[in-house]
């Protein structure tokens, strides 16, 4: 399990992260539960945190509510981890879904999410990725398009939760794989985070960082050195997590944690010569966000009931 320190940052210097075994907003359950083990409803009853906030990302959904992608029923496995989630989370308030919602990018795929998000859809905040229109996704969640500039496209958002400030990244570039920000949003980062300093969380589709897959890695963020830049000027920024990979990683943007998450439909391996697909069943993160602190946990569905399939060569 991955946690952080306290919030208050130290002029000139990048915020100290807390140790494994940290003494300050632990989690009773943080000693023994490692990451992707899967947690007991009451253990997690008891964490007690500020606030929670799931992280869904990458279900690749299809207009065909029957249809599957590389035999995977799609739609099916988010509404079973969404399932999972509401029974083991004493409560969910924000849900924030990071991109490769719609495979088809239609927008009945659209109406498929909001459906199955409901009654948490009022607490969604959603980003593109590159699977995705932004137009079709635009239409179905308009409430949630905090956009930061009128002439640009790009949906973004910022949003408060108890002492933390959660902002969301478009790093869509339509027809690519791979992600950018961009100066513009970048900019409009800059100013989101030198508004009060408090904890904050990024959230976006493209990994900042090399995740080891020679394949992955030439479809990451492109322009993640600006990012580290802005991470630099605002040492409250305390994770930043992240989709498009389909599985668990935790690596490091400087001094900033940056958590990979599972696809709520089919995982990827840590390297292409390991196979098309990870054998393991879809799930989705938790952070668990405390005054001073957060941890974060995976959850996955008990078994890989509808293993994927590989494309025929
Ligand atoms: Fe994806
Ligand atoms: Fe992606």
């Amino acid at each position: 399990m991955l946690r952080g320190g306290r919030t208050t940052p130290q002029p000139g210097s990048l915020f100290p992260l807390e140790p494994e075994g940290g003494s300050q907003g632990v989690c009773p359950c943080s000693h023994v539960l490692p990451v992707g083990v899967r947690i007991p409803k009451k253990l997690v009853a008891w964490t007690g945190a500020l606030a929670i906030v799931l992280q869904l990302t990458d279900p690749h959904l299809l207009e065909d509510p029957l249809a599957t992608l590389r035999g995977v029923p799609t739609r099916r496995t988010l509404v079973e981890v969404l399932a999972l989630a509401r029974a083991r989370l004493p409560r969910i308030d924000r849900v924030v879904l990071t991109g490769d919602l719609a495979h088809d990018e239609r927008p009945a795929s659209y109406l498929a999410l909001r459906q199955a998000l409901a009654p948490l859809a009022s607490r969604a905040r959603v980003l593109p990725g590159n699977h995705d229109d932004r137009a079709a996704l635009h239409r179905v969640f308009p409430a949630d398009a905090h956009g930061h500039d009128p002439d640009d496209p790009r949906r973004c958002f910022v949003d408060e939760l108890e002492s933390w400030r959660l902002v969301g990244l478009d790093s869509q570039i339509p027809g690519k794989d791979a992600g950018r920000l961009g100066p513009r949003q970048l900019a409009w980062l800059r100013a989101i985070l030198a508004r009060a300093p408090r904890p904050t969380a990024l959230f976006v589709h493209h990994p900042p960082v090399p995740t080891g897959h020679s394949v992955l890695d030439t479809m990451g963020l492109l322009d993640a050195d600006a990012l580290a830049a802005e991470l630099t000027r605002a040492p409250w920024v305390r994770l930043v997590a992240h989709g498009h990979i389909h599985r668990a990683t935790e690596h490091r943007l400087g001094v900033v944690p940056v958590l990979g998450t599972p696809s709520t439909a089919f995982q990827f391996p840590a390297r292409p010569e390991l196979g098309p697909f990870e054998p393991l069943p879809p799930g989705c993160r938790v952070l668990h966000l405390d005054a001073d602190g957060w941890h974060t946990e995976i959850l996955r569905l008990p078994g890989l009931r509808y293993p994927p399939v590989p494309r025929a060569s």
